[in-house]
């Protein structure tokens, strides 16, 4: 039977499901973000793999305070609590971890060419189809919960998205000319989650990288990593075990960078 969520903050559609594994989805109609509800739900000591899922988001968040643009059916909208033994350092390899998942669903359930831009966005054909957002709570070296952020365009056509998004951001309906089932893509997402974390914890995020770097175009290139205060250029070497890019200097120096913006210089 599904027991109505208690819920601050959304407007319930079906309530709570949850599976066998401990897999719990708190599904709404709209949200301001799940990423805020699942990270409220944390707060309030839920179990991790707590899923929050949403139709719409009036208030999505994306990386360095952007917005992300969510309407009402067109796309998977969701988050989900997470509560690894991990030392705040190693965290956002979790991001790392839920593109994988995405990248395998996407090319499990639909034809298309998916590669995988750090630190955590998902292209086709040099598009956005997904980006993700980890949030973390620390209390000094023990990480108390993290809330990945998953969003995926699935059913925008050109003109759903906002006019200056147009060229950079794709759907699977642009992509396939077919419209995507949500229920179907985060049935595939949520145990596509729970294995590539369940070998992150086990081994760590360099069991992961050969199939990352596989869906990564931009290793051994020169790329222009724009941070909030600089922009600097070097050869995309490595991603290291934290999740940090590596950039291989014109000194030969190797610098690392846990956020930016990363682009191929041509
Ligand atoms: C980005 O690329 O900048 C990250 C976008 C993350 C969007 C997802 S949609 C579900 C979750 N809730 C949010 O408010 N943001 C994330």
């Amino acid at each position: 039977m599904p027991i109505e969520p208690d819920l601050p903050g959304g407007v319930p559609e079906r309530g709570t499901g949850a599976a066998s594994s401990g897999r719990r989805v708190l599904t709404f109609e709209r949200v301001d973000s799940t990423n805020e509800v699942a990270w409220r739900e944390a707060e309030r000591g839920v179990p991790e793999w707590t899923w929050v899922s949403a139709d719409e988001q009036t208030g999505g968040r994306g990386r360095l305070s952007r917005r992300w643009h969510s309407p009402a059916g067109l796309g998977v909208w969701t988050s989900v609590v997470l509560r690894p033994g991990v030392t705040p350092s190693v965290a956002p390899g979790i991001t790392m971890c839920a593109s994988l998942a995405v990248a395998r669903t996407l090319r499990k359930l639909h034809p298309m060419s998916v590669s995988l831009k750090w630190p955590n966005d998902v292209m086709v054909k040099g598009r956005k189809i997904c980006g993700i957002l980890t949030e973390m709570k620390a209390s000094g070296e023990r990480v108390e919960f993290v809330v990945c952020g998953i969003g995926i365009n699935l059913n925008q056509a050109a003109e759903d998205f906002p006019a200056e998004l147009r060229d950079a951001a794709t759907s699977v309906f642009l992509e396939t000319g077919h419209k995507a089932d949500k229920a179907e893509a985060l049935a595939e997402l949520m145990p596509q989650m729970e294995r590539v974390y369940a070998v992150f914890l086990s081994n760590g995020l360099q069991a992961l990288m050969g199939e990352w770097r596989s869906m990564c175009p931009l290793f051994g290139k020169i790329v222009r990593m724009k941070t909030r205060g600089e922009t600097v250029e070097g050869v995309f070497h490595d991603i290291d075990a934290s999740g940090a890019l590596v950039l291989r200097l014109e000194s030969g120096v190797h610098r690392s960078f846990l956020a930016g913006d990363v682009e191929p210089v041509s």
